[in-house]
């Protein structure tokens, strides 16, 4: 076989074995599954941003950029049949990339058209993910998002209700948006997740995105998160990498994201292979894939080939994200054991 056509074979099987290797996503977020197209924001003249010609996909100079497309697009899903139709879809991907297993972040200051209807919008997403379910074999959990900037009112109201209104799919409580806009939040935020943790949520956090080493440090020691969401310049404080690593602490990462909102130059210059040597667990995610054209298959390809890891690292990290996932104790022990069963270990 000529060397191109055996490279691209290989490259194929390789593809495969990850598509069919059981894993969860664990770092997903509502507001990156709605399609442009569906809202007519991929027309450039709408968008406010432009697009690549060559993909398609739209581009975002930051992450500033970005939260504000995620304002404009949410703003035009006004129909539960919207929301539903973006939860069933989100099932069907996670099935065609094998994986087993979603926990989706929603912030809901993204969605205007559903602020005084919380219960609503997160039953027609139920109906999407149980139909999603039934027809894809993939379970879902919600995680309900507070804001870095906004205040500290409308973070408290937003958890008063999910303690008041505990809908059953919502199982978390996280944080997002511009940790350098909003500055070092910690203080302010630590309170909710305690309230959070204390009806028994989990809770994770996105840190070390746009804040640096200590937004890691706050989100571990202020907010106590079971895991932190990107995390990844904890890189730049040794010390820290060594607790993470020590305590165990999951870092959720999105490498594909990490490149489009210019938080690393490149995939090369990341840093998952030197977090994950200093043995601190990660696992791989798309953040909001359809708006950086990211899959967890290529997530898990893209960093084979960038760093070289073989089978027995990509199943340690096909590990880390179900373990770290908010799936129900048995979905995660079924999980592992098909894991198990895909890279040949006996229970
Ligand atoms: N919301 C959606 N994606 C996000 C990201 N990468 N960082 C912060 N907030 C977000
Ligand atoms: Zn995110």
């Amino acid at each position: 076989m000529p060397v191109d056509a055996e490279r691209l074979s290989a490259s194929t099987r390789q593809a495969s074995w990850v598509r069919r290797l059981p894993k969860a996503e664990v770092h997903l977020h509502l507001e990156g599954c709605v399609p442009p197209a569906a809202v007519g924001l991929d027309d450039p003249a709408r968008a406010g941003v432009t697009f690549d010609p060559g993909t398609g996909a739209p581009r975002f100079r930051d992450l500033a950029e970005f939260l504000g497309f995620l304002d404009r697009a949410c703003a035009l899903v006004t129909e539960g049949t919207q929301l539903e139709h973006i939860a069933y879809e989100i099932t069907r991907r996670a099935a065609s990339n094998g994986v087993g297993h979603t926990d989706v972040i929603f912030n809901p200051t993204h969605w205007p058209a559903w602020r005084t209807d919380l219960d609503g919008f997160v039953e027609r997403l139920d109906h999407g993910f149980e139909a999603g379910e039934a027809d894809h074999g993939v379970t879902t959990a919600l995680c309900l998002s507070l804001t870095r900037t906004q205040p500290a009112a409308d973070s408290a109201a937003l958890v008063d209700w999910l303690l008041e209104a505990r809908p059953d799919r919502v199982v978390g409580l996280s944080v997002d948006g511009n940790e350098a806009a909003a500055g070092r939040t910690g203080q302010r935020f630590a309170p909710l997740f305690t309230r959070a943790r204390s009806a028994g949520l989990h809770t994770c956090a996105h840190a070390g995105e746009s804040s640096g080493p200590e937004g890691v440090r706050d989100a571990v020691e202020l907010l106590h998160v079971e895991r932190v969401d990107h995390g990844i310049r904890a890189v730049e404080d040794p010390a820290l990498v060594a607790k993470l690593a020590a305590e165990a602490v999951p870092l959720d990462v999105c490498p594909t994201s990490n490149v489009r909102l210019g938080v690393v130059s490149s995939l090369a210059a990341h840093p998952v292979e030197q977090l994950r040597a200093a043995g601190v667990r990660v696992s791989l995610n798309t953040d909001d894939p359809l708006l950086f054209g990211s899959s967890v298959v290529g997530e898990y390809v893209q960093c084979a080939r960038t760093f070289g890891w073989d089978r027995s690292i990509l199943g340690a990290v096909a590990r880390v994200s179900i373990e770290s996932s908010f799936a129900t104790r048995e979905r995660r022990r079924e999980l592992l054991c098909d894991l198990d069963d895909h890279l040949g270990l006996a229970r």
